[in-house]
């Protein structure tokens, strides 16, 4: 179960303002439970880790087995923003860091930039391989996986004939509209729904995660199982919920004290790409408005030798969440050596991660000094069931926070604004009058 710690927070914050917005976060949780809040047509999320059908679970696993029978060692994931991250932090959290899983093909992603150098590169890979490909985008119509689709497809189709590449692809996507939908039927491509009411940053434990997690070689269902244990606790209206202590505090930093920034920090770089989906899931759901508080993530130590100097020196306007993970599942023990010339022998005897831990506690004291407030969200350790509880708690604390804020967590109208002038730039058709106004002001 995952806790927070506000320990770092008590120096700025006091108790009456945190009281405050503790109250304002039950209100939101009351919203968020009753289902009546804005974009509540979109709460599938919330049930998912109940309503995971066995079907869909066994349907994931079936690919998984058949591709492994036909030797793919290549899949290739095309997806972007809620259609991508979910699926690439759970496979990078739970991948050995430099060696290949055995009896899994390998995972890429792509159709999440528009870089042509990166498709150059992706077809010389693919040259090599037995590859298959999961497509995935809710609308069916978004352009940067559409055009990835477009070339790895005729690529599949050249390589292995049309009928079997189709074989080879699983679309996943809407029930009935969206031109990745009209393709799927038409061309008769294995497929799964990404459900209704479900938005792409909620859509983790949809098939949009769990089938390339699965494919990856990880357990899907202890990451369900996860999601479902989090979600008991979760859904308890009490002040040692820890969504409702994270929404509060996050929302009381922010606008009591002025901070705009919330850095997410990770001292283990399996995470990585779990910052990436927790910044697309709060700067999409809450930055609107004019209002929320600006996500941002560091990976320690690394970026105590870069961003570090800007945290502890820099302007005051952010405050960290540690993602604190209590132990590492490996073990490397540091030795004494007869020559100490490293001056390393008072740490003999040591674990490695006793020494990360020590690194974590010392920054935070020095960034409490240096003005910044620090909380932790602190998970066990990171395998599948761990990792399941964490995404369902930042999806939960991530809708209670919105609602603290008062925006709709579960729009994102902003992102319109730059498909319509690229639109206008491509000469798109429907697009005529906007390009004409748009190249009088280039
Ligand atoms: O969270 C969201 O809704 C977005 O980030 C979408 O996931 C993203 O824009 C991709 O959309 P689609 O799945 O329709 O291709």
């Amino acid at each position: 179960m995952i806790k927070i710690n506000l320990g770092g927070c008590s120096a700025f914050v006091k108790d009456a303002d945190y009281k405050e917005y503790l109250k304002k976060a039950f209100d939101a949780f009351d919203t968020l439970q009753a289902g009546d809040g804005a974009g509540n047509d979109f709460l599938g999320w919330k049930d998912i880790p109940v309503n995971t059908p066995e079907s869909m679970i066994t349907d994931c696993e079936a690919i998984r087995d058949d591709w492994k029978e036909r030797g793919v060692n290549l899949v290739v994931v095309l997806g972007i923003g809620g259609s991508y991250l979910g699926a690439r932090c759970a496979v990078e959290a739970l991948s050995h860091q430099f060696l290949p899983k055995k009896d899994a093909p390998r995972i890429v992603f792509a159709g999440n930039n528009m870089s042509e150098d990166y498709l150059a590169e992706l077809l010389d890979l693919m040259a090599g391989s037995n590859t298959a490909c999961i497509v995935i985008s809710k609308s069916g119509t978004t352009t940067e996986p559409a055009v990835a689709f477009r070339v790895v497809k005729q690529y599949l189709e050249s390589k292995y004939g049309k009928t079997e590449a189709a074989d080879r692809i699983v679309a996943i996507t809407d029930a009935r509209k969206g031109a990745l939908k009209t393709l799927a039927t038409q061309e008769n491509y294995a497929s799964f729904v990404v459900p209704d009411d479900v938005g792409g940053r909620f859509s983790v434990l949809t098939p949009v995660g769990l089938l390339p997690i699965c494919v990856a070689g990880y357990d899907i269902r202890a990451l369900v199982e996860g999601a479902l244990d989090a979600m008991k606790g979760l859904e308890i209206k009490s002040e040692k919920n820890p969504a409702v202590i994270y929404a509060a505090m996050r929302n009381c930093l922010h606008t009591e004290l002025g901070k705009s920034t919330e850095i997410l920090v990770n001292y283990n770089p399996k995470l990585t790409y779990v910052a990436e989906w927790w910044k697309q899931l709060f700067g999409e759901s809450e930055g609107k408005d004019g209002k929320g508080i600006y996500p941002a993530s560091v990976n320690n130590t690394a970026d105590l030798h870069s961003m570090g100097q800007f945290i502890q020196e820099g302007s005051r306007v952010m405050f960290e969440t540690v993602l604190h993970v209590e132990r590492a599942q490996r073990s490397v023990v540091i030795e004494a050596d007869e020559q100490n010339l490293d001056c390393l022998n008072y740490l003999a005897g040591k674990h490695v991660e006793h020494c990360n831990h020590m690194a974590e506690l010392g920054t935070k004291l020095a960034h409490i000094d240096g003005g910044v407030p620090q909380m932790a969200v602190c998970m066990e350790k990171v395998d599948a069931f761990n990792l399941g509880g964490l995404l369902y708690f930042f999806e939960f604390a991530c809708g209670i926070s919105a609602y603290t804020l008062g925006v709709n967590p579960f729009n994102q109208p902003g992102v319109e604004a730059y498909k319509k002038n690229m639109f206008a730039l491509l000469e798109k058709p429907g697009y005529e009058e906007a390009t004409r106004a748009i190249k009088n002001r280039l």
